[in-house]
């Protein structure tokens, strides 16, 4: 039997869990910092590392609690280094090298990205080899093939804002508070997913993504709204809303079919794939994970997405993946370091 223990503090929450080889995840509990940095409308990275820092050991501590084990009783340790913000990964990964050299226990670093491909298998373990996983969060946008437990290959990435990002951008230009992807899905629902305004649909020729031009679209049809002042960057119609309405709902479909655009050619380049996972924050929103589900039923794959406490930020990912590392043989040393 193995225990390890994950840690995550890449962004905006502090998590920990506990997973055992054979019973899987005992205990998955994180904070999120989302009411300090909602009134800046993103994450300050300062406020971030301060938070992460007072946080760290009571998470860690009520993470072991929930899971009724004793920090003797873990065998590895799992940490989140890279990528992220830098001050957050050093609160994690000084706070694991310090455990595990207190504990005279292995370290393991993660990459937070491998972290979200593997999320699905928390709650599906069945998920086939090998499939395509499309990551969306606020942070990275990015589809791989994924051969096998840490073996993967990336297809495409965004070129400049990720999923995530656009929808917290754009709520930010109606006056809607941080994150974005919650609100949109809600007022989007609110006129059944219907689409009003028709904004562009980036098309790469490879299986890239690009989200930049998006938001321009949607900026400028919100001044021809007279929405919002581009010179003196104030929202105008705070309180309009049916024309928040139509802008979210437009907005996501939007979203979606471009996902939908470049599973569909991933799925073409690679018709060996038995199955499609869509992972990250982004695959909270019910309406894209209808949207690829009824993709991945035409043409006969199985479609898998993480139960929603494991698509936004946690630890139990961490910890996955620190298990299969560990049975691999896959160890750090203290040396471990952020970002590399
Ligand atoms: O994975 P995550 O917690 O953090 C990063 O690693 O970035 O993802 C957060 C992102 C935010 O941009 C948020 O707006 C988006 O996920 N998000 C959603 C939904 N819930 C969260 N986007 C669309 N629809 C949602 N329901
Ligand atoms: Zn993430």
């Amino acid at each position: 039997m193995r225990k390890v223990l994950g840690i995550e503090t890449s962004c905006d929450e502090t998590a920990a869990a506990v997973y055992e080889n054979e019973r899987g995840i005992l205990s998955s509990f994180l904070f999120s910092q989302t009411d300090i940095h909602k009134l800046y409308g993103g994450v300050v990275p300062e406020l971030a590392s301060r938070s992460h820092l007072q946080k760290i050991n009571p998470i860690v501590q009520t993470a072991l609690d929930e899971a009724k084990t004793k920090l003797t009783d873990i065998d590895v340790i799992a940490v989140t280094n890279k990528p992220g913000l830098p001050g957050s990964l050093l609160i994690g990964v000084c706070f694991a090298k310090a455990l595990a050299y207190a504990l005279d226990k292995p370290i393991i670093g993660v990459d937070h990205i491998e972290g979200h491909i593997f999320s699905p298998y928390l709650t599906h373990p069945e998920i086939p080899f090998p499939h395509i996983c499309l990551t969306a969060s606020g942070g990275h946008t990015s589809i791989y093939l994924v051969h096998g437990f840490g073996d993967y290959e990336i297809l495409g990435t965004t070129r400049d804002d990720a999923a995530g990002e656009a929808f917290d951008k754009v709520a930010k230009l109606m006056g809607l508070p941080y994150p974005g992807g919650p609100i949109i899905e809600r007022l989007a629902r609110e006129v059944d997913f219907q689409d009003f305004c028709n904004y562009p649909r980036t098309k790469l020729d490879n299986l890239d993504f690009s989200f930049s031009g998006l938001k321009t679209a949607v900026l400028y049809d919100l001044v021809s709204k007279g929405a919002y002042d581009l010179k003196a960057r104030k929202v105008l119609k705070p309180d309009d809303q049916k024309l928040k309405q139509e802008v979210a709902s437009s907005l996501l479909v939007c979203i979606s079919d471009i996902f939908k655009n470049q599973i569909k050619k991933a799925l073409k380049a690679h018709p060996e794939v038995k199955a499609v996972t869509l992972v990250g924050g982004v695959a909270c929103n019910k309406y894209i994970r209808a949207q690829c589900l009824e993709l991945c039923e035409k043409r006969g794959k199985q479609f898998f997405v993480p139960a929603p406490k494991y698509c936004t930020d946690n630890a139990a990912m961490i910890a996955f993946v620190g298990n299969y590392k560990a049975a691999q043989g896959k160890f750090s040393d203290l040396e471990l370091d952020i970002l590399k």
